[in-house]
Formats: C-alpha cells, structure tokens, sequence
C-alpha cells in the first residue's frame, strides 16, 4: 500500500519498509535534514536527530515523532560535529535508547556567502570543519554500528527480508563541478566530501554497507537558498532557470534519499545522486 503524498514524501513508496529500523542524522532539524527524517519516519524508522541548537533540535524531533504513531524520535542538542567526542557520545546514546544504528545521513553543514578575499583563513577553515571534518567524525562516530547493521540486513534482495541496513549517505552539492563564486570554502568542503564518500564505499563495501551522496541543486525554501540565492527567489519558475523549469522541493531530496537507503537502492554504492533538475549542467547550480 502506497503512502499520502505529503510536503517531505512522494506516494510511491510502500509503508513499512524501514520498519524496525533506526536513522542517525546530522543536521536533521534543518529544512532538508528534516524532510529526510520524516520520511524516514513515515516509513516506519525511529530516528535520532543531533544538531548544535539544543531547543531547535529537540523541538525538531517532537514534531517529527508526530509523523506517524508509535515513532520514537530522540533529538541531542548540544552536539556540534566539529567535535567527534560529542558526536560518539551522541552514537553511542541513539544506540542505547534506540537499538540500533542502522542509517546515517550526515546532513550538518556551514555556509555563509563571500568572495575568497573576503574570507579569512579561519574563515575557510571553518566551513571544512564543519562540512569535511563533520562528515569524517560522523563516519567515524558510527561505521562500527553500521557494521553490525550490514552483518544483521544482508545487502541481498533475495535475503531474509527485504529491510536494510548498514547504509550510509552524505548530503553534498554539485558548485564543485564547475567552481562557485563566492562559494569557494563551500565547493572545496563539498569536493571532499564526494571524495572521502568514495572511498568509504571502497572500504566497506565487502562490508555490506552502503556509502553515497545526494547533492541537492537549488532548493526552494531552505537556509542555504536564502543565503545563497535570495535575489532570485521572488522570481517566477521560468526565469529561475532550471531546466526541469522549476527549483527543487525538500521532497525531492528526501525522496532521493530514500531511495537510497531502501532495498531499490542496494547496488547503488560510492556515487552522488544529483538532484537538481539538471541545474549545474546549466549554470553551476544556481
Ligand atoms: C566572511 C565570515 C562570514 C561571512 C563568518 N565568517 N561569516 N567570513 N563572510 N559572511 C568568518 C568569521 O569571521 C570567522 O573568521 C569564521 O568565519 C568563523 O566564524 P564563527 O562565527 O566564529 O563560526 P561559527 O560560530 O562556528 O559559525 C559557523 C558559520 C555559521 C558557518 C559561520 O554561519 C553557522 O553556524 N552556520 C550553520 C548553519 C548554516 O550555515 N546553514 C546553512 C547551510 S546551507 P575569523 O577570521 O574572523 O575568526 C548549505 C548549502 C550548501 O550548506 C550549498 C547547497 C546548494
């Protein structure tokens, strides 16, 4: 039976099929980090979000718990990613109340707008910190519980069942296809990101796990679009220059990434799953 369409969810997808299952997310109380968790959510998974902002976190996760009954849904405020002890302390806590670890999406990212002779060097350093460096604590925090995972949910259609686990996305951005101006730190934190995803994929793929990226063009009523972009956002769908013709949708990422971590996803591995409408190919992604 196929879900409502909603705001953070297409109907194409079956109830139930992360049932049992537990998603630890990073920056889970933004725009498309709670898409993502909702979605997650809907579809039967308990989550644990952690992000920086204590009350905005733990607010994000009482609203998702309403998402469908039942859900446990735990937010760790307090946490930032820059600091891979508190992000293990987080781990290890969504395991103890929750079970499991059983998908991660490292969705916390920093970004301001500035040209590079505006930025000082701690200014760019900042921003790997958080989006590279994050995402490395992130994977680090919590492979060995995606291991367990994978070793539990077989990476195999034709396994014991069709849950999975053991699957691993980042969510990165395509400037570094082209370069971005203005967005230097950005693109290079991106760039790495896309590369250490890679070769997560390349280690542990014999594992059973999964490790991919979803990179998000522009996407209508996010943070980083008002930052970005917020000239063009009065502007009508045609004028946006898209060529699918309109911005992005926080459901379109969230679809994407539940893709990924579903059963229809278990041969995808070690790539980036652009969504953009094919934005970058036109103009670099804005
Ligand atoms: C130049 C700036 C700056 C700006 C900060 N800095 N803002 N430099 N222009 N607009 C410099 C500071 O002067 C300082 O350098 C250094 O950056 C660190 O700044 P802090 O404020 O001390 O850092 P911190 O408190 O850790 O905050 C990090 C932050 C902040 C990135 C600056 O904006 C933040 O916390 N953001 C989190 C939320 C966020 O950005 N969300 C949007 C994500 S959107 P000096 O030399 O003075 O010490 C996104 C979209 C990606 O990621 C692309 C999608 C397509």
């Amino acid at each position: 039976m196929s879900v409502p369409k909603s705001d953070y969810l297409s109907n194409v997808w079956a109830n139930g099929i992360f049932a049992n299952r537990v998603l630890f997310i990073t920056g889970g109380a933004g725009s498309i980090g709670s898409a993502q968790t909702r979605a997650l959510v809907h579809l039967g998974a308990d989550a644990c979000i952690v992000g920086r902002n204590t009350e905005k976190t733990e607010a994000a996760a009482r609203e998702i718990a309403k998402v469908r009954n039942g859900a446990r849904v735990i937010g760790i405020g307090g946490v930032d990613v820059r600091d891979f002890d508190a992000l293990k302390a987080a781990a290890d806590r969504c395991v103890k109340e929750l079970g499991a670890i059983d998908y991660v999406v490292a969705g916390a990212a920093g970004n301001f707008v500035a040209p590079i002779s505006a930025l000082s060097p701690n200014a760019f350093k900042t921003v790997i910190d958080i989006d590279t460096i994050g995402t490395f604590n992130t994977i680090k925090a919590t492979i060995p519980y995606l291991v367990d995972s994978a070793a539990r949910n077989p990476n195999n259609p034709s396994g014991s069942d069709s849950l999975t686990g053991g699957r691993f996305v980042a969510v990165s951005a395509t400037f570094h296809y082209t370069g971005m101006p203005l967005q230097s730190h950005v693109s290079a934190a991106k760039a790495a990101i896309d590369s250490l995803v890679a070769s997560l994929s390349l280690e542990y793929g014999p594992l059973g796990i999964t490790a991919n990226c979803v990179a998000p063009g522009a996407i209508e009523g996010t943070e980083g679009m008002e930052r970005l972009a917020s000239n063009l956002v009065s502007k009508s769908d045609k004028d946006k220059g898209v060529p699918s013709g309109r911005w992005g949708t926080v459901r379109d990422i969230a679809d994407a990434t539940v893709f990924l971590l579903s059963e229809a996803g278990s041969y995808v591995n070690g790539t980036t799953l652009v969504v953009d409408g094919a934005g970058w190919r036109r103009q670099g992604g804005l």
